[in-house]
């Protein structure tokens, strides 16, 4: 998919209706709810959301990133199944890195499932390097998160 036909947006209320769905389906137990991201969306001093859309505005994925002072983290990164595997997360996740560094951050984190190779590829890829795992920590204790870090040049 070229530049030309993705646009990344500052994600709104606006787009909640398109991605819950998506969110139930990729997340099942750990998908947020209409309410969760609606106060998420409302703390613009700690959090960034952008989403990346098609032409027509059809939402094509979305990234949530919080901030607190030097340290940054990636709460999730979704892309819709049909849109995958045209570099759309990787994008997403470059315009977050960005913003983390034009707001001061040095380090970014985040967890990801250790059955979820895609995204633990995806991460690696951009540079994050495995530094830890949390036992039980998704899935009411059956699943691992591996924890990732990256440094940020200023
Ligand atoms: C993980 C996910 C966000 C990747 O989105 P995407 O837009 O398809 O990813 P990209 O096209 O930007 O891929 C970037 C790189 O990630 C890796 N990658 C992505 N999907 C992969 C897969 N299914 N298997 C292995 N590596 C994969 C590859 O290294 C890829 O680069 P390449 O295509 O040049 O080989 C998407 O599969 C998704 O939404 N999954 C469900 C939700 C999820 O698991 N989110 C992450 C949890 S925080």
């Amino acid at each position: 998919m070229s530049a030309a036909t993705v646009h990344v947006v500052a994600m709104t209320d606006a787009h909640l209706d398109a991605l819950l769905p998506y969110e139930r389906e990729m997340f099942g137990t750990e998908a947020w709810s209409r309410a969760g991201y609606r106060s998420e969306l409302a703390d613009t001093r700690r959090r960034h959301y952008v989403a990346a859309e098609d032409v027509e505005r059809a939402l094509l994925g979305w990234v949530f990133f919080f901030f607190f002072w030097e340290t940054s983290e990636i709460f999730t990164v979704g892309v819709v199944p049909h849109a995958r595997r045209r570099g759309i997360a990787r994008a997403l996740v470059a315009d977050l890195l960005a913003e983390a560094r034009r707001r001061g951050a040095d380090e970014a984190f985040l967890e990801v499932r250790v059955d979820n190779p895609a995204a633990r590829t995806l991460y690696a890829t951009e540079g994050f390097a495995e530094i830890g795992v949390r036992r039980g920590y998704y899935d009411g204790g059956r699943v691992d998160a591996v924890t990732m870090r990256k440094e940020l040049a200023p």
